[in-house]
């Protein structure tokens, strides 16, 4: 079985690479590579082309993640060329589910859920955006993106 997922954030920068690097690496170090393709991209537009924020490049690195991924916008197209849309706010959540409930018609299939449904602590469903913040924010975010994607692997390598 293959897993198509796609992270979502806003501006592709900061959350969506970060989960999709910590996500890859947790696939790595169980040598699952070959059952997963694992992409981000963001709501908005206005960092496409763009390497991750620095701040999160090295916040992931100190735990040993690499962050390579450069920032795209997501497309109708990702609606049918993935499984599982992971996102990590309220307002990327409502994003996704408009835009897949507009072209319903075209035979949308992923499912579209908030990446921390997947952690062992469900009291906040909200990755915060640690874009304007200080460097615990950056921190904040690896630690709830490392424990939603231990869940999001373990609950999916169960069809592997
Ligand atoms: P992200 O953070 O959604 O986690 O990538 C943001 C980065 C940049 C902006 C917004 C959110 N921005 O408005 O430029």
């Amino acid at each position: 079985m293959h897993h198509r997922l796609l992270f979502v954030c806003l501006g592709n920068i900061c959350r969506s690479p970060a989960a999709e690097g910590v996500f890859m690496h947790l696939v790595q170090e169980r040598e699952l590579e070959d059952h997963f393709l694992i992409d981000s991209a963001g709501t908005g537009g206005w960092h496409i082309g763009s390497p991750a924020d620095k701040r999160m490049r090295s916040a992931a690195a100190q735990r040993g993640i690499k962050i390579t991924s450069r920032a795209r916008q997501l497309s109708i197209t990702d609606l049918e060329s993935f499984d599982l849309i992971l996102t990590m706010d309220n307002d990327n959540l409502a994003f996704v589910e408009s835009l897949a409930m507009e072209n319903n018609h075209l035979g949308t299939t992923a499912s579209i859920k908030p990446l921390l449904s997947f952690a062992s602590e469900q009291s906040c469903l909200e990755v915060p955006d640690p874009y304007y913040g200080g460097d615990a924010g950056f921190e904040h975010v690896l630690d709830l993106l490392e424990n939603a994607c231990e869940g999001l692997l373990k609950k999916l390598s169960v069809d592997l």
